[in-house]
């Protein structure tokens, strides 16, 4: 167990005969400072005493570390006073000293998880993004079938982000029921963190694929800054091998957000002439705004078929974009797929396989093995 380390700060002896024995119990190393205070070392807490509430200048205290406000009794005009300062967690002395208990496990629960996106910073993973301007060319198909792919046959650890604020997205394809989406951590942006986003995810069961959805109005899709996804995003990056993001059809920040952070953008593109003229309309206009000065943009031809009004080589011929993959046209199969809300790949293998699950795996090895 690392060592942890605490900052009481009080003039009042009573609170430090408290706090002391419990922290040195619970092998956390304590610096008591008593008033005025000038500067706070780096601590993963800090204790504030009642008798301190209006002396302290709340800006010496790190963002990240816990402060936990001590009274001695209920005093509510503190207590309201230190939430207006940010100060989530009151703990009244002696009776609530249970709770200090409870926050100390959940600091070290925090400080563990900082640990790990910070290990896993050192190879960090992936952000690829399906945007296409039309809609109904594959994009949440697709990304769905990648996630799933990743997570179940190469055994990646896969996050699935739908930020398509309408229904239709990755929960209507995959027939989940989220209970919270990524709206809920506005609250928290300051101090997000890994284990807020895996708290408003929702599970797909059969793959056990983590899937973190947006709220389905849109009105409160606009309330969702670009700071929020920007974060978002940063962390899923440092925590998952593969972030894929199912973007919508139509430009907002979201979209500019998640393909300017993106290693690639797959653009899911169908063989007809209006999809073709579209792709040049997007890409011309991604260049316009300098989205594309890493030359990220992939296209994914989907619904090949020898019926094709073009052919894969008249596409290249036409586009002027590396094409990443292609994806066969399966109606029937992957129809029926849909309809029952089943998964594409399950863990066990690729049991009943379809001409797209087939060609995604293709892909899917070819992007893991790069
Ligand atoms: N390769 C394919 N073969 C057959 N049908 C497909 C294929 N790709 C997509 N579709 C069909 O197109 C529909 C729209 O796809 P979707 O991924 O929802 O598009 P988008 O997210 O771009 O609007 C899907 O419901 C699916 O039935
Ligand atoms: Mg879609």
């Amino acid at each position: 167990m690392k060592q942890l380390n605490a900052t009481i700060i009080t003039d009042k002896e009573s609170i430090e005969h408290q706090l002391i024995p419990f922290l040195e119990k619970n092998e956390i190393h304590v610096e008591v400072l008593r008033s005025p205070i000038t500067d706070i070392p780096f601590s993963h807490f800090v204790f504030i005493g009642q008798d301190i509430a209006d002396k302290m200048d709340y800006s010496l205290i790190d963002h990240t570390t816990n402060c936990i406000g001590i009274l001695e009794e209920r005093a509510f005009d503190i207590a309201r006073q230190w939430m207006q300062q940010g100060i989530k967690d009151i703990i009244v002395l002696p009776e609530e000293i249970d709770k200090l208990e409870y926050l100390i496990v959940e600091g070290r629960k925090q400080k563990e998880e900082k640990r790990k996106i910070a290990d896993s910073t050192l190879h960090g993973g992936k952000v690829y993004t399906f945007y296409s301007a039309n809609g109904g060319s594959g994009k949440t198909v697709l990304s769905s079938m990648l996630a799933q792919c990743l997570k179940t046959q190469f055994e990646k650890k896969v996050i699935l982000i739908d930020f398509n604020a309408q229904i239709g997205g990755v929960e209507t394809l995959m027939a989940l029921e989220p209970v919270r989406n990524y709206a809920d951590l506005l609250p928290v942006i300051d101090e997000l963190s890994i284990h807020h986003i895996q708290n408003v995810t929702t599970l797909q069961e059969q793959t056990e694929l983590e899937v973190l959805t947006g709220p389905k109005d849109p009105e409160k899709a606009e309330i969702v800054s670009q700071e929020l996804v920007r974060k978002i995003l940063q962390i899923c990056q440092e925590y998952y091998d593969y972030v894929i993001v199912d973007a919508p059809s139509s430009f907002n920040i979201h979209t500019y957000t998640a393909i300017e952070m993106s290693s690639k953008v797959f653009y899911p593109l169908t063989t007809d002439a209006l999809a073709i003229r579209g792709f040049k309309q997007v890409k011309a206009f991604l260049e316009r705004l300098q989205l594309l000065t890493n030359n990220h943009l992939y296209v994914l031809i989907n619904r090949v078929h020898t019926k094709n009004e073009f052919t894969v080589k008249d596409i290249k011929n036409i586009i002027h974009a590396e094409i990443i993959g292609q994806i066969r046209e399966d109606y029937f199969g992957l129809q029926s797929f849909i309809n029952m809300g089943m998964p594409f790949y399950t863990k066990k293998g690729r049991t009943k396989q379809l001409k797209q699950t087939i060609d995604m795996y293709q892909l899917a090895e070819s992007l893991v093995t790069k």
